[in-house]
């Protein structure tokens, strides 16, 4: 092949490439206004319902009571399609980045004092092992903090009856660490071959979307994440990310 084909067809690749990315970005953006559309109306009907519901409740009627059923029944349906739109725009929204070198101990720390009454009244125990002297990353630091929130959900969303939930950083390789551990259910090895494809979960009212978000934010990152779990003794998520190279 002579270099000006291998040149034309380097080229049209990467007119393929820019053609794709504007027809997902386009897609991206239909999704999420749809999503958008859909919420609004969606919290009417919820509104609406509850207020239904604060009529029935007081009814002592067999026919009142039949229809407090159906109206319960409804709110709950839509209580999951409100956290599915949450979630599916979360992860629709996963695009550019704002990244800034951060101190991860520090970002963890203040997601520590956020979640750690809402862990205490779920019997969690949070456990910090932040190692000294940890380089920066280059993060974009609400988008962390979602992948700490969604993570240590499933954490306590696997602990019913309680736990602890381990977070760690540390250095390995050249790369900084950050390991999510928790003492709950774990997962069998089919659960583990697909908890990452967008929608699938064993909950029942789980969107199946808290993973693929947090995979997308770690490679938007430059980042892996490897998970380590076994039935019955609990899992480990361990993120790992680049040092932020110094100017
Ligand atoms: N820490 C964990 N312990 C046990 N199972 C987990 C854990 N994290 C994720 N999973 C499994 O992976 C599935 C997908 O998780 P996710 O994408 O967050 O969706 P969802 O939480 O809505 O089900 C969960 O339904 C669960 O089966
Ligand atoms: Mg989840």
């Amino acid at each position: 092949m002579d270099s000006s084909q291998s040149q034309r067809e380097h080229q049209d690749l990467a007119r393929d490439h820019v053609r794709l990315q504007s027809q997902y970005a386009e897609i991206a953006l239909l999704a999420g206004g749809l999503a958008h559309e859909i919420r609004n109306p969606l919290s009417t009907i919820s509104l609406n319902l509850d207020l239904l519901r604060e009529d029935l409740i007081a009814g002592e009627s067999p026919r009142e009571r039949r229809m407090l059923q159906k109206v319960t029944t409804l709110r709950k349906q839509c209580g999951h399609l409100e956290r599915l739109l949450n979630d599916f725009l979360q992860f629709a929204r996963v695009g550019s980045l704002e990244q800034q070198p951060t101190d991860l101990n520090a970002l963890v720390s203040e997601f520590i004092d956020f979640y750690q009454p809402q862990a205490k009244e779920q019997g969690i125990e949070i456990s910090p092992h932040l190692a000294a002297n940890l380089p920066q990353v280059n993060i974009d630091c609400r988008l962390f903090l979602q992948v700490l929130t969604n993570l240590s959900r499933n954490a306590q969303q696997a602990m019913p009856r309680g736990g602890v939930l381990e977070l760690q950083t540390y250095c390995r390789d050249g790369r900084v660490m950050l390991d999510i551990i928790d003492t709950g259910e774990g997962m069998t090895p089919e659960t583990q071959t697909k908890m990452f494809d967008t929608f699938f979960s064993t909950k029942q009212d789980g969107s199946g979307l808290g993973l693929p978000t947090v995979r997308k934010i770690v490679e938007a990152h430059q980042g892996t994440i490897l998970c380590d779990s076994e039935p019955e003794r609990g899992t480990r998520f361990s993120i790992s990310l680049p040092p932020a190279t110094r100017t």
